[in-house]
């Protein structure tokens, strides 16, 4: 029996559909997130974007620190929004 490994668990990607779309040339994190919605769910990529950056190094034979880190897009963190009308940093 072949257990999935679940990397994505927001969108449910596992990571042999990451390898899969690597393998294709899609081999940055903006370029999977288009195809495979990782890094999309409720967490921002906070629980699988490290993860599949250190896939992108592995397959492409570099150092993790090499690989772009893809785009974030606001709010990169949530952030009540008394907080903001305060105008400070609690
Ligand atoms: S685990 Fe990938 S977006 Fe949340």
């Amino acid at each position: 029996m072949k257990k999935e490994i679940v990397v994505c668990r927001c969108e449910e990607v596992t990571l042999e559909e990451i390898r899969q779309w690597i393998n294709r040339g899609y081999d940055s994190f903006d370029e999977l997130k288009r195809v495979l919605r990782v890094g999309m769910g409720p967490c921002q990529g906070r629980g699988c974007r490290d993860i599949i950056l250190k896939e992108i190094a592995r397959a492409k034979g570099v150092p993790v620190s090499e690989v772009p880190v893809g785009t974030f897009r606001p709010p990169a963190k949530p952030v009540k929004l008394g907080i903001l009308a305060e105008g400070g940093d609690k």
